[in-house]
């Protein structure tokens, strides 16, 4: 955004010279001091300013915008708010003067895309006033709020008083809590601890206002930064409709979900997500799979905060470019979450400290894994499998979608086209490999009497998803044959039918991990038989801009029952509440730590399960997003994700399925899927050099496990993301807030794959840190720091850049983890400006339940610096390390040839230590991993 300030600056400059500038051709009242920028993202024209609505008027002062928000549009307007400004008082469809009038709001044309027409008034009849003091309560405040104008309402069923709860939860979070004290309502059965006494030395502050209408900020201390301030939008709390809006300090703005967003950093200009879990293929602006009202905002001051909002019914989010944040949703409570941070890491550290640590998974789990919808027989994967040995392609994960099921019927399979599966799955297992099945959460309930147990169990316990009558089972239509109900699995006693089913299923194929699909949940129709009645929960006064305006597409009536209330209540919690169990019962099954898959998520589903970015397309453009969904799910503490590699819905292309192969090779859920009918797209069907290409790629990233595997640990015991933005780590580069094309594992590993078709290069932003060059070890030149420098990337290459400052463990690779796991270790130490470096090495047995909880694992820490490297052994409680040894050693950054290098005391010479002229250092050792290794270079 600098950057094109800058060369906006310049092109200005450059137009000065060559002519006056004549500020009469520019008509506007906004002095250049009060400028809003109305176009902050890179690529700013005349040309997209003005369409965008906007105006354009150049000037040569520094850091003010060419293109910004002019309200005075329209001189009929009464007490016009300025454009930027504005909070949308009429958000469902057909607005109208006469309407928005009727609500007493503000009418004003404005050319500004997607700005509201109809406004509240800077001091509007809406809103609640304080009643009485503020009472001091041992967790912080309580206080009562009254509505300011009972005759006033957007939607009906005003609530008044209201209370709001503030607990100084800990040192860095606070929660507020706006609820209806005379009324229980539903809330998110989400267990966040709340200590009983308010936290000391808290770093926010918490400031009331009463002037006319209750507004509250919330202030970090250390700058003053107010990171929440609703004084922009009055508090509305209705039955069915409740909103409020919050400044927030900066336009660095990441996260929301699920959707597929067309840039990580989010543009603010009146855009609008809905969220309520859907059977949607990823598409721009349509709500997807999963709900996380989250969001992080990087301060101007690189300071950072994240926000959450407890509430699962349907909702949206505006963001505007004031710039604000407007939520609005139609149950449940306004139950927010502020984390202070500092650092965008100690952000997802505090939110997963609230919503549950993400789950530790298999070490076999971080292998290469091969999945499509409609191989249609055994026979067909076979041929696969072998085509894959056939290559060496290093592959770990088979799966089986619902074409092994007999007819799609959950916990069968299919005893024609799938013959032999049971054996097959042993003769994987015998190979190293694992082997994972998808499940559907619905159930058909039209086999033949006494012969579909699933079901037979489940009716007599009694836990599907009620119609509105509470009584009978809603039916509706899904893969099976016949009709489906759907397990509420919101009942424990669910829980304990599905656990129980999917142990015994473990008896006949014997897999290693479950696939949970269509969760959200998904049904053909609109609603079950025979439709949804006309009420109010079913069609409520205001609906979220959610696609199709329903709540009841692809899906069930949101008036259905479920154990802990209404479905529309508990709609986006499904696939949540399925998840635990489903945990359970894999890990009952194996006895082993659990793999669970699921496509539908919420806050707090990384505990127990990964996700995958669902039905994408075979397109160039998916590949960019699925990188944007990745940075996005390792916010909401769902580090274990992927999209479908090579694309799921249409046809895929050599080279978009080689790039993404090489792309998908760095996703933390690194699996190739495919679509029914779709073309073949498995690494080893396109030919030789494709086949190559992928193994060579996939064996750097078989090389790097140890890392990945150590991040993740970090990620369960700490809550740190796995793979994160540039702008995680350089947060105060603002050139790095609005990068999604690259990415980095852990601080220490960066990522930038080709994202467009025929190109042989990539541009590449450097932030002010020593980079190395993966492949060559050769230092980025420093004249190449904060700028985009174009890199080769020749078909057979995905740029990869090593962080100076870092110790990366690895070690020698294999067709498979079992294999590689019995490999020698290596230290890829790449070295700082100032000679230093440190990492660390998590090491268990891959796959036990609890080997950090029983302390059976192994931890080493790394550090450089002077010229020696020594190791700590932090822990030494796994004997599986005993006879495992690291066998190489490089150094990057080495800035002169080392006379010797003395190793735990012994001197190497000779073919055994390599210098090269770029600074790489490389060791052949054999020491064991045991063993403390200290290497001095001398
Ligand atoms: C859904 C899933 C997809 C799967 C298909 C068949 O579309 O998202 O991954 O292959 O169902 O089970």
């Amino acid at each position: 955004m600098k950057r094109i300030k800058s060369l906006q600056f310049f092109a200005v400059l450059l137009a000065v010279l060559a002519q006056p500038f004549h500020s009469s051709e520019c008509p506007t009242t906004i002095s250049e001091d009060l400028r809003q920028d109305c176009h902050p993202e890179p690529g700013a024209s005349e040309t997209s300013c003005i369409t965008r609505g906007c105006r354009w008027c150049e000037t040569s002062a520094p850091n003010v915008p060419f293109c910004f928000y002019d309200s005075v549009e329209d001189p009929t307007c009464p007490n016009n708010v300025p454009v930027q400004k504005r909070i949308d008082c009429h958000p469902q469809l057909g607005a109208s003067k006469e309407a928005c009038e009727a609500k007493g709001c503000i009418w004003c044309s404005t050319k500004v895309s997607n700005a509201p027409w109809c406004s509240f008034p800077e001091v509007g009849p809406y809103g609640y006033a304080l009643s009485g003091q503020p009472q001091k309560t041992a967790k912080g405040w309580r206080l009562v709020l009254m509505k300011r104008n009972t005759m006033m309402s957007l939607f009906g069923n005003d609530i008044s008083p209201v209370a709001i709860d503030v607990e100084f939860q800990t040192k860095d979070r606070l929660r507020f809590k706006i609820y209806d004290p005379n009324s229980q309502r539903f809330e998110v059965p989400l267990k966040i601890e709340s200590p009983s006494t308010a936290a000391a030395d808290t770093s926010y502050d918490i400031e009331f206002i009463n002037d006319p209408s209750f507004q509250f900020k919330i202030i970090r201390k250390s700058t003053g930064t107010v990171l929440w301030d609703t004084s922009l939008g009055d508090l509305i709390f209705a039955k069915q409709y409740l909103q409020i809006t919050t400044t927030v300090p900066s336009t660095s703005v990441y996260g929301f979900g699920e959707h597929e967003h067309p840039s990580f950093k989010h543009n603010m200009n009146f855009v609008n997500y809905g969220m309520f879990s859907r059977d949607q293929p990823p598409t721009t602006f349509a709500n997807l799979y999963g709900v996380h009202p989250f969001y992080m905002c990087i301060e101007s001051d690189s300071n950072t905060h994240g926000i959450l909002l407890l509430n699962s019914n349907a909702q949206d989010i505006t963001l505007s470019p004031n710039p604000s944040l407007t939520f609005r949703t139609i149950g449940g409570i306004l139950d927010f979450y502020v984390f202070l941070g500092p650092t965008p890491e100690n952000v997802v550290q505090q939110y997963t400290e609230a919503i549950g640590r993400p789950h530790f998974p298999s070490y076999w789990s971080l292998g290469f894994q091969l999945s499509r919808y409609g191989y249609g027989s055994l026979d067909v994967v076979k041929k696969t499998v072998d085509r894959m040995r056939q290559y060496g392609i290093p592959y770990d994960v088979q799966y089986g979608d619902i074409d092994y099921m007999e007819r799609h019927l959950d916990f069968t399979y299919d005893k024609e086209n799938y013959a032999g599966l049971p054996e097959y799955i042993q003769q994987l297992k015998k190979d190293g490999m694992h082997y994972v099945i998808i499940l559907d959460p619905f159930l058909s309930k039209d086999e033949a009497p006494g012969t579909y147990r699933p079901y037979e169990l489940g009716q007599e316990m009694g836990i599907w998803v009620n119609n509105s009558d509470r009584v009978t089972p809603a039916v509706g239509k899904a893969w099976p044959p016949g009709d489906s109900v759907f397990p509420d699995y919101t009942n424990p006693r669910t829980a304990d039918w599905w656990i129980q089913m999917c142990v015994e299923f473990k008896t006949v194929l014997d897999y290693d991990g479950l696939w949970i699909d269509m969760n959200e949940p998904a049904n053909f129709g609109t609603g079950q038989y025979p439709g949804c009645a006309l009420n109010d929960l079913n069609y409520p006064p205001y609906v979220p801009r959610i696609t199709d305006s329903s709540l009841a597409q692809k899906t069930l009536c949101p008036d259905s029952k479920t154990y802990l209330g209404d479905h529309y209540n508990t709609h986006s919690l499904f696939g949540w509440s399925q998840t635990p169990p489903t945990f359970i019962a894999v890990q009952k099954a194996t006895g082993k730590r659990a793999f669970v898959l699921s496509r539908s998520t919420f806050v707090g589903s990384g505990k127990y399960a990964g996700h995958w970015l669902g039905d994408n397309f075979s397109r160039w453009k998916d590949m960019h997003m699925s990188i944007i969904g990745m940075l996005e799910f390792n916010l909401f503490g769902i580090p274990y994700i992927g999209a479908d590699i090579c694309g799921f819905l249409l046809d895929t292309t050599y080279e978009l399925c080689l790039r993404w192969m090489q792309l998908g090779s760095f996703y933390p859920f690194s699996r190739n899927h495919n679509g029914e009918g779709q073309t073949e797209q498995d690494p080893a069907v396109f030919g030789a050099e494709f086949a190559e290409i992928s193994r060579s790629t996939l064996l750097i990233r078989y090389t790097l496990l140890p890392y990945l595997y150590t991040l993740f640990f970090d990620s369960h015991v700490h809550g740190n993301t796995v793979v994160r933005g540039l702008m995680h780590e350089f947060t105060s580069d603002h050139q790095t807030h609005g990068i999604d094309t690259a990415f980095l594992w852990g601080p220490a590993f960066m990522i930038a794959p080709v994202l467009q078709e025929g190109a042989r290069s990539v541009d590449v932003y450097f932030p002010e840190a020593s980079w190395f060059d993966y492949y060559t070890g050769d230092e980025v030149p420093a004249s190449w720091h904060r700028k985009y420098v174009s890199v080769d990337a020749p078909l057979d290459k995905i740029p990869l850049f090593l962080r100076g400052g870092y110790i990366l463990p690895t070690q020698a690779p294999a067709t498979t983890t079992t294999r590689s796991r019995l490999n020698p270790f290596g230290l890829l130490i790449a070295l700082d400006e100032r000679g230093e470096a440190s990492g660390s090495l998590f090491w268990d047995d891959g796959d036990s339940i609890d080997s950090i909880e029983k302390e059976v694992y192994f931890l080493a820490k790394y550090t450089f610096s002077e010229g020696q490297m020594r190791t700590k052994v932090v822990k030494n409680g796994y004997r599986g390390v005993d006879s495992l040894i690291y066998n190489t050693v490089q150094v990057l950054g080495v800035t002169s040839r080392p006379n010797a290098i003395v190793l735990n005391g012994n001197v190497i010479r000779g073919k055994d230590l390599q210098y090269q002229e770029n600074g790489k250092l490389t060791l052949q050792i054999s020491v064991p991993l045991t063993e403390e290794l200290n290497i001095i270079l001398q």
